[in-house]
């Protein structure tokens, strides 16, 4: 061959490698960018980018909608520390055995419970909501300010006396500014975890994550220092 004719260019062995691994990184980063951009998104403004999920399947399908509807017993029947304590708490075996030694005999699910009650073996109900470690949430205190005697209004002055047409929204879907509610404990648990009564199921409805947390104390007049929330 001539020097100065026209040559294919053919990559050496080496560079073709090279090259490729050039790719390879190029989508990685690519991949980590997306990555991130996802968890910023879900993490700080709880924008779910999948939507809601269903609830996780439970060692006992236990159903709130028999519970509370049809047995009529309150939230705070079971989950006895919501308004004292930081955890709501979810009760032990030997609570619901106080019906179903004798209740629901021949039922699945009770049948499973019983086994349970009778190894002593711990249910490992699967947590729902959950805020990582570094956040700390108290229960007792969100009860507190919502419950009680409350007029309705579109922004809030006085937390003593008044509730936000949003959060009233969420506990009944009638609600009107310049009504004024009797807010039952157990009715303000429906503002964060919907109508869990009516579902067969419990599943997650509200982000719950920082922006709406920060948003929610911004428009209610509680703390937004980082401390409040973090350790
Ligand atoms: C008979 C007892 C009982 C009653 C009454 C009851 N619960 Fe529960 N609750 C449970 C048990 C057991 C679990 C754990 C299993 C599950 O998630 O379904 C649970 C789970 C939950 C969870 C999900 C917890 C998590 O893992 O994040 C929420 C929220 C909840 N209950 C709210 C309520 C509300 C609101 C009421 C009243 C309307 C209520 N519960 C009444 C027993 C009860
Ligand atoms: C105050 C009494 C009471 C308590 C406490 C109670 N239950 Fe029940 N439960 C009932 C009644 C009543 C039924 C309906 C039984 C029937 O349909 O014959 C029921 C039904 C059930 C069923 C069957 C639902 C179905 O139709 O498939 C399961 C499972 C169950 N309970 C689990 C639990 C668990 C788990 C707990 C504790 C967290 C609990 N129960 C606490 C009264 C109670
Ligand atoms: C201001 C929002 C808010 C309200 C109101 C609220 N919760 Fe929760 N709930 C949460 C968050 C956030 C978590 C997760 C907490 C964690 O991981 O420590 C949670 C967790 C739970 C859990 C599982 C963990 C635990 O604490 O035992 C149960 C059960 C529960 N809530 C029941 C209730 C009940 C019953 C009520 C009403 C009496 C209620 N919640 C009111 C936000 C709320
Ligand atoms: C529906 C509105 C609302 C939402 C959502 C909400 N909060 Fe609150 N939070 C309040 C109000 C109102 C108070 C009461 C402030 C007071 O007592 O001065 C409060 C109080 C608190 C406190 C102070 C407890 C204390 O020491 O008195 C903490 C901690 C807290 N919230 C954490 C959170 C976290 C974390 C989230 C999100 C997972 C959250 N909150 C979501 C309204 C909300
Ligand atoms: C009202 C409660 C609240 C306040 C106030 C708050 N945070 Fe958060 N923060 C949260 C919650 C809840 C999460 C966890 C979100 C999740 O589930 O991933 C969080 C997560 C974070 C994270 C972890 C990164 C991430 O995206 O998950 C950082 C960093 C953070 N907060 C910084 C701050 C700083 C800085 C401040 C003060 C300017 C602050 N937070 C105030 C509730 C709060």
């Amino acid at each position: 061959m001539l020097k100065g004719d026209a040559e294919l260019y053919r990559p050496k062995k080496k560079h073709v490698v090279l090259f490729g691994l050039i790719g390879l990184i190029g989508l990685a980063v690519m991949a980590g960018v997306v990555a991130l951009g996802v968890f910023v998104v879900t993490a700080w403004f709880g924008l779910p980018v999948f939507g809601f999920s269903e609830g996780p399947d439970q060692p006992i399908a236990f159903p709130h909608t028999v519970h509370v509807n049809e047995v009529g017993l309150d939230c705070t029947f079971c989950h006895r520390t919501v308004t004292e304590e930081a955890p709501a708490s979810i009760p032990a075996v030997g609570l619901c055995m106080t019906c179903h030694q004798a209740v629901g005999s021949g039922i699945e699910g009770v049948e499973t419970l019983r086994d349970f009650a009778e190894t002593g073996r711990a249910l490992n109900w699967v947590r729902v909501h959950r805020v990582p470690d570094h956040v700390q949430f108290v229960h007792e205190a969100h009860i507190r300010a919502f419950s009680g005697s409350k007029k309705i209004v579109e922004a809030l002055r006085d937390r003593e006396t008044e509730i936000r047409l949003d959060e009233a929204r969420r506990i009944d879907v009638d609600a009107a500014v310049g009504e004024t509610i009797e807010v039952a404990g157990s009715q303000v648990c429906a503002i964060c975890h919907g109508d869990v009564a009516s579902m067969p199921k419990v599943k997650q409805v509200r982000p719950l994550k920082m922006a709406d947390c920060v948003n929610c104390h911004r428009d209610n007049n509680a703390p937004t220092d980082c401390t409040t929330c973090h350790y």
